[in-house]
């Protein structure tokens, strides 16, 4: 299978659909994945968000950010501006990878490694769209776009990812996790103002 994956990839993906079905017969790097969750939307949007992988919802739907934090990502989108109908929605690493807990499904992080086995991918992705902007929402996606762990509080913020105008901010499920209602009202602020930047920085 290894062989014909590499094959496949030689023949140079020259759409969307031709590149999805190479991942999807490449299958998970780390078994559990129900599916492969592709990018979803136009293919000539202006805007990539680029997020870190696909949870629970999102294997089981077969579609990115369709879960909490895709929900959360949704709404703030719209009260910045910028429909998600018309935005192109992906992730770095395309499989979701989880910790069996009881009949929960737990996210677990993507390695270096792995984000670094799905980067080809995602450049491909990119090739093939040539968006005016791509954004990346959260760590694993900074790596994976520069290919540099970087913390988000220092690169917050325009940024290029090559040849791409970019946007580093936080990933929505962080805004989830926040322990208090206020530091969780003032984080959102912080996202919607971030996302009224992009929709400006798109225009
Ligand atoms: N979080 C992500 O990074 N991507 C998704 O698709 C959903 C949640």
């Amino acid at each position: 299978p290894e062989r014909a994956i590499q094959a496949m990839w030689d023949q140079e993906p020259k759409t969307l659909e031709e590149l999805n079905a190479i991942i999807a017969k490449a299958g998970p790097l780390v078994p559990g994945a129900t599916q492969a969750v592709f990018g979803e939307g136009p293919h000539h949007a202006e805007i990539v968000f680029v997020g870190e992988q696909p949870g629970d919802q999102e294997d089981l739907q077969g579609r990115p950010f369709v879960g909490p934090a895709g929900k959360l990502l949704t709404k703030a989108m719209r009260e910045a501006g910028i429909e998600r109908e018309q935005a192109y929605l992906t992730n770095a690493v395309k499989h979701f990878k989880f910790e069996q807990r009881g009949h929960r499904r737990i996210h677990s992080k993507p390695t270096a490694g792995e984000v670094k086995h799905y980067r080809p991918w995602l450049m491909k992705e990119l090739e093939l769209m040539r968006p005016k902007l791509v954004v990346a929402l959260g760590a694993t996606a900074v790596l994976a776009l520069s290919g540099k762990a970087t913390p988000i509080t220092r690169s917050r913020g325009r940024a290029t990812f090559g040849p791409y105008q970019g946007y580093i901010t936080v990933h929505p499920s962080y805004l989830l996790r926040l322990p208090d209602e206020a530091t969780k009202r003032e984080a959102y602020q912080a996202f919607l103002s971030d996302l009224h930047r992009i929709h400006d920085l798109a225009q």
